[in-house]
């Protein structure tokens, strides 16, 4: 898929089919965050892989915007390091950029996502670091939930010209 294209047709998917996604998906999705930019190229994030359905359930409890990861057939939480990117803006910024690449090859692959925000919520993070046992310097940013398709949503037109400056506002 060209990439003007998979920027355009990605949508947020939230309901899945059954249906694995496999162990070489799953490395490809990965590998795709992991070639993210970075402020000074510290590469702070870390992958958490989630597939036990007791966990999509208890994260599906306290995050009420994560209802369908019970569906899902993986979770992926997106961290950073604090120890590597001590300013927590360019953390976030780094870690989003790779959340979006993996949101990207997911539609490339033909599964289906919707990316859940965790930071700066702090229940979220906290019921996240409580979850998954998380060391004091890693920040749960936020977690992809992935499947099968169950639903197909068209693109809607989004390129508003208002929105663009040239050389002043
Ligand atoms: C930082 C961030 C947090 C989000 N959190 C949630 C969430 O908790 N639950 C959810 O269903 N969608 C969440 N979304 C997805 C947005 O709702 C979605 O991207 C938006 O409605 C546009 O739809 P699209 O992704 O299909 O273009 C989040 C997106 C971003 C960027």
């Amino acid at each position: 898929m060209d990439v003007m294209e998979a920027i355009i047709t990605r949508r947020s998917i939230r309901k899945y089919s059954e249906g694995q996604i496999t162990k070489e998906q799953l490395m490809t999705i990965i590998k795709a965050g992991c070639y993210a930019p970075s402020a000074h190229n510290r590469q702070p994030w870390h992958f958490v892989v989630i597939r036990n359905k007791e966990k999509l359930r208890a994260i599906a409890g306290f995050h009420s915007y994560a209802r369908m990861l019970p569906g899902a057939d993986t979770c992926i939480v997106v961290c950073g390091d604090k120890e590597r990117q001590p300013q927590t803006g360019f953390l976030i910024e780094d870690c989003s950029a790779a959340i979006q690449n993996m949101l990207l090859t997911v539609h490339n692959l033909g599964l289906g996502a919707v990316w859940c925000g965790l930071y700066p919520v702090i229940h979220l993070t906290r019921g996240m670091k409580q979850l998954l046992s998380l060391p004091e310097h890693i920040i749960p940013v936020g977690l992809i939930s992935i499947g099968r398709k169950g639903e197909e949503r068209t693109a809607p037109d989004r390129f508003d010209k208002s929105k663009i400056h040239y050389e002043e506002w």
